[in-house]
């Protein structure tokens, strides 16, 4: 009989609030449906780790230190890039900060340099021209989990966006994309009375659920449990649509100010 493999997914928790933030909160939702399912779940949490920045100084790309970083023994970097080799799939988490990914998980990511040559031109999967990678840690299966507190669609459309390109110089698979919105609104996973204003958000961490499910059993979060997990929570009906107008939006925020 063939041995059934245990799922390996690791979540990069790119929020600076580490483990006390909402994006952790939904790191967890989500890995208690993967791990219910069988997957073997583990959360890096960049804040608590050394993360020096890559200085552009060229040594991995030359000579003796080709493909080395002159960090590689001061800080935590191929510690995570270990654990990144290991895992099936990866989730980069990370809270909308100034319109886009969180310095954090930019600096982090940016350290991916040292690890392919970047004289040696290719094409990527997606018929891109772009240099060597390190497939091992940079092409990994991924779901990309963004959350932030205004409910525009602009907000998380940078980050999402990031992720897109990402996925096609890379040759990583986007398995997921998961959007939170209204972070503030629903009081972050940490305040049952928001929650009973907003009581769809309940909804969307049962969708959560539902998505490390499919994550743990299919490799990939199926598209009517994106929607799901990415639903409007504002209970007004048409939300998504009357967001758009102005004079709704107006009355949204005097509500807002009232509410906060
Ligand atoms: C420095 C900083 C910048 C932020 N910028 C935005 C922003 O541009 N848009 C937004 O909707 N929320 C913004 N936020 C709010 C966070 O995205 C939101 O509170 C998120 O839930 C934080 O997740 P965390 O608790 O895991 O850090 C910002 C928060 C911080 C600390």
């Amino acid at each position: 009989m063939r041995k059934h493999i245990k799922m390996k997914i690791l979540a990069i928790n790119a929020s600076y609030r580490g483990n006390k933030g909402h994006t952790r909160f939904l790191i967890d939702k989500l890995f208690k449906g993967a791990a219910a399912a069988g997957a073997e779940c583990q959360v890096v949490t960049l804040a608590q780790l050394k993360i020096n920045r890559c200085l552009a100084c060229g040594q991995c790309q030359t000579g003796e230190g080709y493909l080395e970083c002159v960090h590689e023994d001061r800080d935590d970097v191929a510690e995570v890039f270990s654990q990144m080799a290991e895992a099936d799939i990866l989730v980069y988490a990370t809270p909308v900060y100034v319109f886009g990914i969180s310095g954090l998980l930019k600096t982090f990511l940016e350290r991916f340099y040292s690890r392919g040559g970047s004289g040696n031109l290719q094409l990527s999967k997606s018929g891109l021209m772009f240099h060597d990678v390190d497939h091992a840690i940079c092409s990994k299966p991924f779901v990309a989990l963004v959350c932030c507190d205004n409910l525009e669609d602009e907000t998380p459309r940078n980050a999402l966006g990031y992720f897109r390109t990402f996925s096609r110089f890379l040759d990583a698979p986007q398995v997921g994309a998961l959007v939170r919105n209204g972070g503030r609104l629903s009081g972050y996973g940490h305040d049952p009375e928001r929650e009973k204003q907003v009581p769809k958000i309940l909804d969307v961490y049962r969708a959560y659920e539902l998505a490390g499910r499919e994550l743990a059993a299919e490799g990939r979060i199926r598209r009517s449990t994106e929607r799901r997990a990415n639903q409007e929570i504002v209970p007004v009906p048409l939300f998504r649509v009357l967001k758009r107008l102005k004079p709704f939006k107006r009355i949204m925020v005097e509500r807002a100010r009232e509410m906060i």
